[in-house]
């Protein structure tokens, strides 16, 4: 194993042992797989996925905690999004159980890669797409999916400092009735242009709103919003162009069982965000980010300084101990792994 600098962890591919691999065909059940060494694979240029884009995956992480065990979060509720990305693709739907165990294998043969404790995390990328060729559109034979994982630190530089965000006038992430509900590979190619013009500006992300009326907030790139107003907190409800997110559900149990805080899901406007005491995002990747400005077409909102919020931190700490064994996990989120 190459020697990691687990102090300086970003959110970058490493090179690990082993990926999990396994294929199925229209038709039939997910079944029977294995672990191959790390590496690339082979693909006809005619593959569904290059092509129509016929592919979706999840993105879950492993957590070295501190009773000095490896830990995943909730990754029962990433096999059901599986479930429907799949079925929404045309792919073969995933099995949750062979989803898990797949997931399970592969942390396993790479538990060395889990950075230490407080270091960060092993993210684990679970992906399936359409394998076989075809020059027609429609859904093809043959489907691969594979597991593998990166050792990551956080998502965002800058050490935490609230972002600034833009909201995104010129584009939509999802369509109503479209796919943003699946976690498909299309919705990320839609959104790199904005991405890109929004860093090229300074800005640390996108806001998008709803392609149907253009009046409420959806997502921050690939992130749930939150807003606390008061003793209130609210976020977008799932609207079918909004992907249910696992830390957006989590966030919403803390809120409501362990805060006492009003929870709300429900339509959000940007003035609503403009006008709260806290905004935050919250996403595996992303954990929970604070948001210090919101730009759109009248100019900059301020929303926080140079510090995260009393409510952002707390949801922060709340979460992340979880996930750390620092505090007990009384929603039986946990996932342990056995060695
Ligand atoms: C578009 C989008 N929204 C929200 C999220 C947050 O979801 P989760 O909390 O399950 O990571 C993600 C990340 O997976 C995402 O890609």
């Amino acid at each position: 194993m190459a020697k990691i600098d687990w102090d300086n962890l970003g959110f970058n591919v490493v090179e690990t042992r082993s990926m999990y691999k396994a294929r199925c065909r229209q038709g039939e059940p997910w079944k029977s797989g294995g672990l191959i060494p790390y590496g690339t694979i082979k693909l006809s240029p005619a593959a569904g996925v290059l092509n129509y884009g016929q592919g979706c995956f999840e993105g879950t992480k492993a957590y070295q905690t501190a009773k000095d065990r490896v830990v995943l979060f909730r990754p029962e509720m990433n096999a059901k999004r599986m479930v429907m990305s799949t079925r929404r693709l045309c792919i073969p739907e995933m099995n949750q159980e062979f989803f898990l165990q797949a997931v399970e294998e592969t942390l396993k043969d790479n538990i060395d890669y889990v950075p230490p404790y407080n270091k960060g995390s092993l993210y684990i990328r679970p992906i399936v797409w359409g394998t076989s060729p075809a020059i027609g559109v429609r859904p093809v034979e043959e489907y691969t999916f594979m597991v593998f994982v990166s050792p990551v630190g956080p998502y965002f530089k800058g050490g935490g400092k609230p972002l600034r965000l833009i909201v995104s006038n010129d584009y939509h992430r999802a369509a109503p009735k479209g796919i943003g509900d699946a976690k498909a590979i299309g919705n990320y190619s839609a959104s790199l242009y904005p991405l890109t013009e929004a860093k090229n500006r300074g800005f640390d992300e996108v806001i998008y709103l709803d392609a149907k009326n253009e009046k409420f907030v959806e997502e921050v790139g690939s992130a749930n919003l939150f807003a606390l107003k008061g003793n209130t907190l609210i976020t977008p409800r799932l609207s079918g162009s909004i992907l249910p997110g696992v830390t957006r559900d989590s966030i919403i149990a803390l809120a409501k069982e362990k805060l006492g805080l009003e929870m709300l899901e429900t339509d959000v406007t940007l003035t609503e965000l403009y006008d709260a005491d806290e905004v935050f995002c919250t996403g595996t990747a992303v954990v929970v980010t604070a948001v210090g400005s919101i730009t759109d077409l009248d100019g900059e909102h301020r929303i926080a300084d140079e510090k995260m919020g009393r409510l952002t931190s707390k949801l922060k700490e709340m979460i992340t101990g979880i996930q750390h064994e620092d505090i007990p996990d009384e929603f039986g989120w946990l996932y342990p792994i056995k060695e």
